[in-house]
């Protein structure tokens, strides 16, 4: 249990009223219980709840006076904990709503302060500040190596290094064009309904590793209750981590004794790192990890949400169809060449990623290094920041017709496309922003375009046995589909029968 300043000084009151009743167990221990009640109390009664109020009065004097942060208290002791379960992005929305603290609002899990904003100017303020440049401390991510991988690497020289070596020989336009015909081959595979049980294990790894990341873990805002893992997540990570081990490893080994790959890939290149960017066995093991975790999920999911869509509005399906059939004509199949051409599914890309961002919080907070202000109001050191991207490609202040799905919203006058959703307008960054950025951007955004247009290119979807889409969703890392999309398919260039396919992402 950590000994804090408060308790020890509930403690002394104690002892000192200890022999005043000492003749009166029960008075003292009642004594002692709303002593401690009381201060809980005071600290609970501050905007934004418990962590806030403690953080207030054990730094009263240095604190500079300055209005509070507007938000819930939430229960005592525990926090606003329940805004972070289900689907948080929906809930934080509609509080800030309620306490009119859309800019910014604080609230408190467990002993940790919390700072949320659903505006696109605050959400640029603290993405692109040096300040916000580090990761909270999560307990599943240390357990699953995540700490030695760019994520959640602290941010210092290794996380610098890590982003460098990735940059350059994983994300640069080089190396994503060199890789265009593994997108092709896995392509075929999915049509091929390619399976093998080693990427059945890699299916059943990844979404395991999203389950853990996704939940919230009481541990890691309650330090008086982390030593018993009541959500044994502590425990599955262990589990996890070993499988991990064994399939990432066997991978390396695999590749060590190679004496010539077909394609150098980013594995290649981690191995021939030389000093002092050389990486242990370990690290490369993390960091490789982190490049199939973080590369599956998220495209999968994206499509699955773009499927979704065209399903619902066949007139934008057409329109995308058209588009296909001009740019690459019937006969041929598509090429990442012709992508640059495709405007009109460009467009149709960035309305699903506004409408269903991926990570609607952006996945993964960020923590405050030092003291800052940020839309005025003075953010302690340690502060959890995050950023309701959800609620923001949602606003109606923001965007016209802000729930309707309208692809055309993106396309300027003249044809063209403009509206940049790499993170530099903060209306639709569903990638993030500033330092922390997500480095395969570009990557994630050219294969998902790729294997959509090669999809539709094949393909008529349409609704499956009159079931409507159901858009319902489940917040894990990323924000999925509740029911798994089924669709009716038709093949658009050889005459053949049509058939279901159902997608399991
Ligand atoms: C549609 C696809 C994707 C989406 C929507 C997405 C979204 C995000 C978001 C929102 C973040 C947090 C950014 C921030 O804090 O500002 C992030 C970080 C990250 N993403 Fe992505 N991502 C995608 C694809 C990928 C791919 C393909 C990879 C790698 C193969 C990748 C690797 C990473 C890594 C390593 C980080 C952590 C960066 C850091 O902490 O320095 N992502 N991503």
């Amino acid at each position: 249990m950590k000994t804090d300043v408060e308790n020890l000084w509930v403690f002394a009151l104690a002892f000192k009223f200890k022999s005043l009743f000492s003749t009166n167990f029960a008075c003292f221990t009642l004594l002692l219980v709303l002593t401690w009640l009381a201060i809980n109390l005071i600290f609970w009664a501050h905007p934004g709840g418990t962590a806030w109020g403690k953080h207030k009065w054990r730094n009263f004097s240095s604190i500079p006076i300055n209005k509070p942060i507007p938000g819930p208290k939430g229960a005592p002791i525990i926090g606003s904990m329940k805004l972070m379960m289900g689907l948080a992005h929906h809930k934080i929305a509609a509080m800030a709503e309620s306490f009119q603290a859309k800019r910014l609002m604080a609230f408190s899990l467990g002993e940790t302060r919390v700072i949320v904003t659903c505006n696109p100017d605050v959400a640029k303020e603290i993405l692109n500040s040096s300040v916000f440049a580090d990761r909270p401390v999560k307990e599943s991510a240390y357990c699953l190596m995540f700490n030695r991988a760019i994520g959640f690497a602290p941010y210092g020289v290794y996380w610098r290094t890590l982003r460098r070596i990735a940059a350059t020989h994983l994300f640069c336009p080089k190396q994503i064009k060199a890789s265009e015909t593994q997108r092709v081959e896995i392509y075929n595979q999915m049509l091929d309904s390619y399976n093998t049980s080693e990427l059945d294990e890699l299916r059943e790894l990844v979404d395991q590793g999203y389950e853990l990341l996704g939940t919230l873990n009481w541990s890691d805002h309650l330090p008086w209750f982390a030593d018993f893992d009541v959500q044994k997540i502590r425990f599955r990570c262990s589990k996890l981590v070993a499988r991990v081990n064994r399939f990432v490893r066997r991978i390396i080994e695999e590749r060590k004794t190679e004496t010539a790959t077909p394609h150098r890939d980013f594995l290649d290149v981690l191995l021939s790192l030389q000093e002092p960017d050389r990486l242990s066995d370990s690290d490369m093991l993390a960091v490789l990890w982190e490049m199939i975790f973080r590369g599956t999920d998220t495209v999968a999911v994206l499509i699955e949400w773009i499927l979704a869509r065209m399903v619902m509005h066949p007139d934008v399906q057409a329109r995308v169809h058209d588009e296909l059939d001009k740019v690459v004509g019937r006969s041929s199949a598509v090429t990442e060449s012709n992508i640059t051409e495709m405007v009109y599914l460009s467009a149709v890309v960035k309305e699903v990623l506004r409408l269903h961002p991926p990570g609607p919080l952006l996945s993964w907070a960020r923590l405050a290094i030092t003291d800052s202000i940020v839309d005025g109001y003075h953010v302690p050191c340690g502060t959890t920041a995050m950023v309701n991207m959800w609620a923001i490609t949602r606003d109606p202040d923001i965007w016209e017709d802000a729930l309707k799905f309208n692809p055309d919203r993106f396309l300027s006058e003249n044809n063209s496309t403009e509206f940049s959703v790499m993170g530099s307008d903060m209306r639709l960054a569903p990638f993030g922003s500033g330092r922390r950025t997500c480095p395969g951007k570009t990557l994630g955004l050219t294969t998902v375009t790729f294997w959509v247009a090669s999809l539709l290119h094949e393909f008529e979807f349409r609704h499956c046995c009159q079931n409507n889409v159901d858009l319902s969703e489940v917040l894990k890392l990323s924000c999925e589909m509740a029911n798994p999309l089924k669709v009716r398919v038709r093949p658009r260039r050889p005459p053949i029968e049509p058939h279901v396919l159902a997608f399991n992402v």
